[in-house]
C-alpha cells in the first residue's frame, strides 16, 4: 500500500502484547483512552457499552483465573472489562416512563457492535501512546463468576477484557487474509479464495507461530504438509465452546427474543 499517515502507520503496528512490564498506567492515561474509545460512532448513539477498569492486583490474580489462568492479566497494570450494557437504557425508560423491551437479538447486536467499535477505538488510543493491549476473549469463560466478581448488575454482559500496559515483548505482526478472501468489490464472490487461503497459509507458517507443526493432508493418510491458518481455524471452530452462554445472557436479562 502506498498510501499513508500517522493514523495509517499506527493501525498498521498493533499486535497482541501477552507480556508487560510492571510499569504503572495512570488513571489520566486509563481515561484518556476510554474518552477516545468513546468518540466511535454508536447506534443511534445510545452508547450501550460500560467499561470496568481493574487494577487491584488480588481482582486481578483473579481475573487471570477466571480467564483461562492467562499470566498477563496479573502482569498488566490495567485490566479493562468491556461489557454490553443495556441497564442505563433500562434506566431511562423507567426515568421516562417508557417500557423497555431490550429482550430482543437486535438488542443485544446493538449493544456488542457498541462494545467492539469503542473497545478497538481504545486499543488504538492505547497503541498510540506507546501502550501494548491485548483483548480477552476468555472474560466469557466462566461468565456468571466474572459477573459476581465485577458486580455487573441486569442488563449487563462482560464481552472481552483487555490487558493494557507497557510491553515487554516485541512480537511480530501477524499477517491477515489477502484482500481478495476480504473485500469483493459490487457482489460477493468466492473466485480466488482457494489462492488466497493457500497464500495465507504459506505465509503463517513462515511466521513460526505455529511452531513448524506438520499435519496429514486431508483424505491422503501418511502424507503430511505444514500446519497452517486454514488447519488452525478450522480446528478452532470444530469444537463447542462456552456453551452456556445463551443461559447466562437470558439470565442477565438479554433473552434474545
Ligand atoms: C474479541 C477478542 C478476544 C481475544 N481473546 C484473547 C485471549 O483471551 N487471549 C489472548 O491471548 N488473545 C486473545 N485475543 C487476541 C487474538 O488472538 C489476536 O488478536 C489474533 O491472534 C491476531 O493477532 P494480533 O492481534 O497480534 O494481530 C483476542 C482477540 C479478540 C479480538
Amino acid at each position: 500500500m502506498s498510501i499513508t499517515n500517522p493514523v495509517l502507520e499506527q493501525i498498521h503496528q498493533h499486535r497482541s502484547i501477552r507480556q508487560y512490564k510492571p510499569d504503572p498506567v495512570s488513571r489520566e492515561m486509563v481515561e484518556t483512552i476510554v474518552v477516545a474509545g468513546q468518540r466511535a460512532a454508536t447506534s443511534s448513539n445510545l452508547q450501550a457499552y460500560a467499561c470496568v477498569a481493574v487494577t487491584d492486583a488480588a481482582k486481578r490474580a483473579e481475573l487471570a483465573r477466571l480467564c483461562g489462568n492467562q499470566d498477563h492479566i496479573n502482569q498488566a497494570p490495567i485490566f479493562l472489562a468491556w461489557c454490553a450494557d443495556l441497564s442505563k437504557l433500562d434506566y431511562a425508560c423507567a426515568l421516562r416512563g417508557h417500557p423497555h423491551v431490550g429482550n430482543y437479538v437486535e438488542n443485544f447486536i446493538i449493544a456488542t457492535v457498541d462494545v467492539a467499535l469503542v473497545m478497538q477505538n481504545a486499543a488504538l488510543a492505547a497503541e498510540s501512546l506507546g501502550l501494548g493491549i491485548c483483548y480477552i476473549g476468555g472474560l466469557r469463560d466462566r461468565t456468571r463468576e466474572v459477573i459476581q466478581l465485577l458486580g455487573l448488575p441486569h442488563y449487563m454482559f462482560p464481552i472481552s477484557g483487555m490487558t493494557v500496559g507497557v510491553p515487554n515483548d516485541n512480537p511480530i505482526i501477524r499477517p491477515r487474509l489477502p484482500l481478495p478472501a476480504v473485500l469483493h468489490w459490487e457482489s460477493y464472490s468466492n473466485e480466488g479464495l482457494d489462492q488466497a487461503l493457500q497464500e495465507y497459509d504459506v505465509a503463517m507458517v513462515n511466521t513460526g507461530i505455529y511452531n513448524n507443526r506438520q499435519v496429514a493432508v486431508p483424505g491422503n493418510p501418511g502424507v503430511m504438509e505444514d500446519y497452517g491458518w486454514t488447519e488452525h481455524s478450522a480446528r478452532r471452530v470444530s469444537r463447542p465452546a462456552r456453551t452456556d452462554l445463551r443461559e447466562v445472557l437470558h439470565e442477565q436479562g438479554f433473552e434474545l427474543k
